[in-house]
């Protein structure tokens, strides 16, 4: 018999596969969930099953590339236009992704036919666990793209163990009631034996909806559903510090730091990293930038923001208009600061390898991270954990899971953009000794909470919980 093994299911595979002259390519995933598990997730015998991110239909090819996953220990699991068009972009990206970010009036589209696509693509993914799990195993499903799967999973094979873990936030219940199919979403995710999330505050509202939502019995972190408890707690996500480290004493990332660092001498760089999306508050970070440009003349010529925006979701139309918007904000602020030698923002709309990120990490003097909400964010532990020499500063919004753990950076409201503004004046004239200080405590929190820490937890506490519903029957 084959050893126990996890198995990991979430919508997209830390590889995701592209089509060049009618050649497939492999290469990184974008997004925290796949670069801070995709790290770590080949130890033993696991397995990972997910989305490859673009459409195959021919079967032949779709052969080929299930080989090549294969070597990497990934399974894919093919979705039809139709269902990438309905279950990831209409249901994923236009109801659960702005509800849980609290864009709702705005941003929540709700279709009937988006709920079915969502439903049916959910039981595909069930099959194809069914497929691969032996009794013992461990099915550890990740994110709001799954919520159903937990269930469906439990009510075909009540003898594995599941964990549950969803990487983006859990709002307040007075938003996630809003959503038509309110109940069917909790009662799909508590089919897991463990359910986590980044904070406790998410922790809270989820509870809070469970035991308004549903006929159940809810007593501090425990919920009983007839004869089965279910535990729920916050495990907040870490990164491989020790390989950001490294990278960044790497000879070629020296070298493309130093380049860098020669091309804004005399300057301050002020580095900010995000995916093309809404809660990352790119807009309005822009807007602090601009009063401070207004507020400061004597900062003219003196700083520069280098902006990452890496492409996501672009079919959705909220990423299409947000584009747009912020290539225009960009350039009427680079139109009306910038001189011969110098403009205020180099902005990129790319996906950049991760040598050129630790490069970036490495000689930028300060990281500015505002997103309006985020589950955690990790290019927040990134760059902490690419200052090997202890200086730089972190800016980082109240409203990211990582400030409740990286208290030392400098912590704003992403609202308040005069507050943004005069951090970064108090970050680009901050004295080294305080930016040691502050450093070197949020280093020792990214090193000491890792992702090997992180799964370790997860892997312990659902091991628990199974133990314990062991001894109640
Ligand atoms: N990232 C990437 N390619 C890039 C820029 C960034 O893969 O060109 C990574 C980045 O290093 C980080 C992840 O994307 O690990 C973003 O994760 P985060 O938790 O900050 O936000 P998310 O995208 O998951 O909302
Ligand atoms: C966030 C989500 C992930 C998602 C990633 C990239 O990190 O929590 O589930 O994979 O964004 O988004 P995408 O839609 O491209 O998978």
């Amino acid at each position: 018999a084959d050893m126990p093994k996890t198995i990991i299911v979430s919508n997209r595979l830390p590889v995701k596969v592209t089509k060049q002259d009618d050649a497939y390519q492999l290469s990184p995933s974008e997004g925290g969930l796949a670069t801070g598990l995709g790290s770590i997730y080949k130890q033993d015998d696991n397995l990972w099953i997910g989305w490859p991110g673009i459409e195959i239909t021919d079967k032949r090819d779709q052969h080929m590339v299930t080989e090549d996953l294969k070597e990497l220990s990934l399974l894919p699991v093919f979705l039809t236009q139709s269902e990438i068009n309905k279950y990831y972009e209409g249901f994923s990206n236009e109801v659960l992704w702005p509800v849980f970010h609290y864009y709702v009036s705005t941003y929540a589209h709700y279709s009937q036919a988006n709920w079915e696509s969502y439903q049916l693509v959910n039981q595909k993914f069930c099959d194809a666990v069914l497929e691969v799990a032996n009794p013992g195993d461990t099915i550890w499903v990740h994110d709001y793209q799954l919520l159903l799967l937990p269930k469906l999973i439990r009510d075909a094979r009540p003898d594995v163990s599941i964990g549950f873990f969803q990487h983006i936030p859990f709002p307040s219940d007075e938003m996630f009631r809003l959503i038509p199919w309110r109940s069917e979403l909790l009662e799909g995710i508590l089919g897991a034996d463990l359910i986590g999330y980044h904070t406790f505050d998410d922790v809270r509202h989820f509870l809070s909806a469970v035991s308004r939502l549903l006929p159940v019995q809810v007593s501090a972190n425990v919920i009983t559903l007839g004869e089965r408890v279910v535990v729920v707690e916050s495990f907040p996500m870490g990164i491989d510090d020790k390989k950001y480290g490294d990278l960044s004493q790497q000879e070629n990332v020296k070298t493309e730091a130093e380049l860098i660092k020669e091309t804004f001498r005399g300057q301050k760089l002020i580095l900010s990293i995000d995916r093309l999306d809404y809660s990352k508050g790119i807009l309005q970070r822009l807007q602090a930038l601009e009063i401070l440009l207004e507020n400061h003349p004597e900062l003219v010529t003196k700083i520069t923001l280098y902006m990452i925006v890496v492409p996501s979701r672009d079919q959705v139309p909220q990423y299409k208009e947000l584009r747009d918007n912020i290539d225009k904000k960009v350039g009427n602020i680079n139109g009306r600061y910038r001189t011969l030698e110098w403009s205020p923002i180099q902005y990129f709309y790319k996906s950049l390898p991760i040598e050129t990120l630790s490069a970036l990490y490495s000689s930028a003097d300060v990281c500015l991270i505002t997103p309006m909400r985020d589950g955690m964010n990790l290019v927040s532990k990134e760059y902490v954990a690419s200052r090997v020499h202890n200086d730089g500063v972190l800016i980082l919004s109240e409203m990211a899971g990582s400030s409740k753990e990286l208290i030392d950076a400098v912590i704003v409201n992403p609202n308040n953009i005069q507050e943004v503004s005069r951090a970064i004046v108090r970050a680009i004239n901050m004295p080294r000794a305080e930016q040691s200080r502050r450093m070197i405590l949020m280093r020792q929190n990214v090193s000491k909470f890792n992702i090997g820490h992180w799964v370790k937890i997860f892997m312990d506490r659902l091991n628990e919980v199974k133990q314990m519903q062991r001894s109640m029957q």
